[in-house]
């Protein structure tokens, strides 16, 4: 297809608005699939997915459109994640496009989580088509919702098309508009091959299936080829596209999206962002904006059970297989034995996976508080590597240490403006700038990673209903007055809580957790003190008052099946604590705990 004839774009949609009904009508309307095809194809991906346990990836399509014109073009349709944990793997899906529709419900109106993805888009230069989807709906308010896409994105509705994805009102203007709105790819067809890696899966069929974005030359089956990143070359041994049938042809061209294989066994041979170029006379300029994703929050995970240690240990690979940018590596812990310290983006990529874990491969997990990497300097000139607060060092032979900073970009709505510059502020933030663009402003933060990575993003949404969008990359190490601060409950201290804070906030983040703790933990016979303390300084303390009835004294006797039942639900809730001296801590306490309030 010439390059006149492509386009290349993604959907921007809030929650529910419609994008995946909208998505399903270009397929049907541009002939991708049959009524009936779609249903099964539907259908088959969800059996897929159950029976194996895996995600099918496959959500970039290719369609083609005739136009009014009478030309025929090659629309290529790419779906992207939405959380700023993935932020990377969004942009590199963005630099494959040049162009985005933005589908707002006409009955809801903008919506907070379309603006992140909005200003995203606009960064790498979109040409965005505003979609006012749901026109059906009794309850839509196309003129309200036109102008709130001006006064609250920014962006010119005059010209928005009008849909109902549901009814398929509408569906060949979209069609029309991505055509005429949205510009065609550039790129040299003879230069040498530049492909962009915009992503990649484990297909249990295919092995290792490659997105790429052909910037220049052309990409054919049986070429050799170089993953740049690596150095590895591998012989490509299909070429195809999705429409989403897989479709297998001899070569993608300059300009077009589409995915290749090359018998690579593990997604992690795979980089994100990376260039294909071909093996012989490539390029030696690889493409821009490749990042070396890096695990940045680090914790424990440990089987309740000790029998399950295998068990984690397979079920941790299989996750491997398909999720590079997660880490693991054995460890031990002298309270919670044997486990692994695993690596993670941020904490929604820890949620996941350990939500993964117990629920696709049924393991009760202790997961221990997480963490960022330090550095620590010692007194004989030794520089270590801190993953995990169990480590530390004992302070008294320890010169300094350094913690990882990022350059943070907040987008806020003006009224929300002083309650997010109060959690910056709160968070040991140094402010750098502010800026107004429309009615909201731009915000530059600098800020220590730990006091990001575990609830700054939540707290942001909550702050601001959602409104805030949160952007960040690392800038290095900075020298820090870090401690070590460690939880004893019932004067033992647990180790899977213990954490590494600054001086300064040591205080308050000891006084949240106790707290925090002691509506997690459960009563006991006896009384409980929780305690947060530096060294052997206290700094904080709460305490579980005794509980007086047994679970079964309600019943006074009576239907003796009831009882059998809360005895039995009474050791299955058992099962997922974890004993520390003689107190039965929740499982879920160990992540909510840190939830700073
Ligand atoms: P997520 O996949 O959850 O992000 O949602 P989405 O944005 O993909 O929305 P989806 O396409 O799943 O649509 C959400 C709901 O809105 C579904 O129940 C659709 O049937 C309905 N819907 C989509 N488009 C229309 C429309 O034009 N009119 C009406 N009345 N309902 C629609």
């Amino acid at each position: 297809t010439p390059l006149a004839n492509i386009r290349n774009f993604s959907i921007i949609a809030h929650i529910d608005h419609g994008k995946s009904t909208l998505a399903d009508r270009l397929i049907q309307e541009t002939g991708g699939l049959t009524a009936r095809e779609m249903s099964e194809q539907l259908l088959d991906n969800m059996d897929i997915e159950r029976e194996r346990g895996i995600t099918i990836k496959a959500q970039t399509v290719r369609l083609h459109y005739t136009a009014q014109d009478g030309e025929t073009y090659q629309l290529n349709l790419m779906d992207t994640p939405g959380h700023v944990d993935f932020a990377y793997e969004v942009s590199r899906s963005l630099a494959a496009c040049e162009g985005a529709l933005l589908v707002v419900d006409a009955a809801q109106g903008v919506e907070a989580q379309t603006l992140a993805n909005v200003y995203q888009s606009i960064e790498h230069d979109h040409e965005i088509v505003p979609v006012i989807n749901k026109v059906d709906l009794p309850a839509a308010d196309v003129e309200k919702v036109r102008q709130e896409i001006e006064d609250i994105v920014g962006l010119p509705a005059d010209d928005a098309v009008l849909t109902s994805a549901k009814t398929g009102l509408g569906i060949a203007d979209v069609l029309e508009a991505v055509v005429a709105r949205i510009p065609p790819p550039k790129g040299d067809a003879d230069a040498p091959l530049k492909a962009m890696l915009v992503d990649s899966w484990y297909d249990p069929y295919l092995g290792v299936v490659i997105l790429v974005r052909i910037v220049e030359g052309t990409l054919k089956k049986g070429q050799q080829v170089k993953f740049m990143q690596t150095g590895e070359t591998h012989l490509i041994d299909r070429v195809g596209c999705f429409t989403p049938k897989r479709i297998e042809m001899t070569e993608l061209n300059v300009g077009e999206i589409g995915f290749i294989t090359a018998q690579i066994k593990e997604v992690a041979q795979t980089r994100v962002g990376d260039t294909i170029t071909s093996a012989k006379n490539g390029t030696a300029a690889p493409l821009p904006g490749f990042k070396e994703v890096q695990p940045v929050v680090f914790c424990g995970m440990f089987p309740i059970d000790a029998a399950d240690f295998e068990k984690l240990r397979d079920s941790l690979g299989k996750l491997r297989l398909n999720d590079a940018s997660f880490q693991w590596e054995a460890e031990s812990s002298a309270a919670l034995g044997f486990g692994f310290r695993c690596g993670f983006l941020g904490l929604l990529h820890l949620e996941i996976i350990q939500e993964r874990l117990t629920r696709e491969y049924d393991l009760d997990l202790i997961t221990t508080a997480p963490s960022v990497v330090y550095k620590v300097h010692m007194t004989n000139g030794e520089l270590r590597e801190l993953h995990n607060p169990a480590d530390m060092p004992d302070p008294a032979h320890v010169a300094h240490m350094e913690e990882p900073w990022i350059e943070a970009v907040i987008y806020v709505p003006d009224d929300y403006l002083g309650s997010i510059l109060k959690l910056c502020q709160d968070r040991r933030g140094i402010q750098k700038n502010l800026t107004y663009v429309g009615g909201r402003a731009q915000i530059t933060y600098e800020l220590p990673l730990n006091e990001v990575v575990f609830d700054f993003y939540d707290r942001l949404k909550s702050i601001s209903r959602g409104y805030a969008s949160f952007d960040y990359h690392q800038i290095g190490y900075r020298e820090g007055d870090l401690v070590k601060m460690n939880i004893l409950v019932n004067a033992e201290p647990v180790d899977a809580l213990s954490m590494v804070v600054h001086r300064s906030v040591a205080e308050s983040r000891g006084r949240g957790l106790c707290e925090r703790l002691k509506d997690l933990i459960p009563r006991h016979l006896f009384k409980i003190p929780i305690q947060a303390a530096i060294g052997g300084k206290v700094i904080a303390r709460e305490t579980i008052s005794a509980m007086r009835k047994d679970v079964t004294a309600k019943c006074y006797g009576g239907d003796i099946s009831r009882k059998k039942k809360l005895l039995e639900k009474q050791k299955k809730g058992k099962a997922k604590m974890r004993q520390y001296g003689n107190v039965d801590i929740p499982q879920e306490a160990f992540i909510a705990a840190l939830r700073m309030g």
